[in-house]
């Protein structure tokens, strides 16, 4: 691995709102998903930590929702976000198992599954535990998802379509519209990870789906926490039935101990922040749209504040973080397996706390000037 460039290994960072620090250095954190910049919103953390109720215990849950850990904490979570999106809410410990427990619950062996090809290791892992077959269409290719569907309609049970909303590795986005009416055409069921559009798209942040009122035409919509939420775990939105089939089934769910309730309170609380965070999501896309015209003309992919240049070798994209590094912005290389091999690049995560100075930054560390 070593010798392919591929060796990767784990770096002690001091984390300090918009920068890191490492070995003494301070760089501008281009790595995170803290997209809203709530980590280094303190004011927060302080206002939440007067709300707790210190009497009861909140640092664990000490056993799986089905025995004894679910709680008024968690339930009260779960009916928040339901009333937000108008359909009932299942919360899980991070969006790795809900994607990784939620698939494999309900796909069966006569069914076929049927995904983006760029869609995360963690739906990839969910997928791979499913007992059907399994297909994948040309990346966000609508007429190659709709020759799978019209090939094999009739031939399985129920056609599962599983893709992002907005893609982590190209900071592209999805046309669920066009996806909801190719699965409405094929009678098929829809899973849609919302990992990188929560907290960021729409009025209210609660992502792509919600923003074009498809959230009830979605099947399964999966939110996770840990990004621009700042907190931890990912809920999934569904009908009744679904979520009662679930909580019987979904060995993610099942077979695991309940976030701690200071973890639930927490993303309820930051939930009922982000919703109200329109400045801070409207600021996003202003620096989105200053860095990318600067890109202009760069190997530059998507349309997000996720913005990947593709350096092609994982040589050439480690020498071009260790440049962007030298210039004091941190944007680690994303290298095969984790993109297809000779697309390795840069990915540059904005966060609504960077302004234009920050953006000239990073265009100038990219550079060298
Ligand atoms: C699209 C997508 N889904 C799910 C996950 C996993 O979420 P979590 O970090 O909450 O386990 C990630 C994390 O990188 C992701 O990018």
């Amino acid at each position: 691995m070593k010798e392919n460039g591929l060796l990767r290994e784990l770096k002690t960072l001091g984390r300090n709102g918009i920068y890191i620090e490492y070995e003494g250095q301070r760089y501008l954190n281009l790595s995170s998903n803290d997209y809203l910049g709530i980590s280094g919103m303190s004011g927060l953390q302080e206002e939440f930590f007067q709300t707790l109720d210190m009497s009861n215990y909140l640092m664990g849950a000490m056993s799986s929702r089905l025995l004894t850990g679910n709680d008024v904490h968690i339930e009260g979570f779960e009916e928040y976000l339901s009333e937000l999106y108008g359909n009932e809410c299942l919360v899980y410990n991070s969006g790795y198992h809900a994607n990784i427990g939620i698939l494999p619950a309900l796909v069966e062996k006569d069914d076929l599954v049927v995904a983006d090809k760029l869609v995360h290791a963690s739906l990839i892992d969910g997928i791979k535990l499913c007992a059907s077959e399994f297909k994948r269409y040309k990346h966000n290719d609508y007429n190659d998802l709709e020759r799978i569907l019209s090939h094999n309609a009739g031939r399985y049970k129920s056609i599962f379509i599983v893709t992002e909303s907005i893609f982590s590795m190209d900071g592209d986005t999805a046309d669920l519209k066009r996806i909801v009416e190719l699965k409405e055409k094929y009678g098929s069921k829809l899973y849609v990870d919302e990992a990188h559009a929560f907290g960021v798209v729409g009025e209210s942040g609660l992502g792509c789906a919600h923003n074009n009122c498809l959230t009830n035409r979605i099947d399964y919509l999966v939110c996770t926490l840990g990004k621009a939420a700042a907190s931890e775990g990912a809920f999934l939105i569904c009908n009744k039935l679904t979520k009662q089939w679930l909580v019987n089934k979904s060995r993610t769910l099942i077979f695991t101990t309940a976030a701690p309730p200071l973890n639930v309170l927490w993303s309820k609380f930051i939930v009922s922040k982000i919703v109200e965070m329109k400045k801070e999501r409207e600021h996003l896309a202003e620096i989105t749209r200053l860095l990318r015209n600067k890109l202009e003309g760069q190997p530059v992919m998507g349309n997000t504040h996720i913005v990947p240049i593709v350096t092609g070798s994982n040589e050439a994209c480690i020498n071009l973080s260790e440049k962007m590094r030298n210039n004091g912005v941190w944007a680690m290389p994303v290298r095969y397996p984790t993109v297809p091999l000779g697309q390795a690049r840069i990915r540059l995560s904005l966060v609504a706390a960077m302004n234009r100075k920050h953006i000239d930054n990073i265009y100038e560390s990219i550079f060298d000037f």
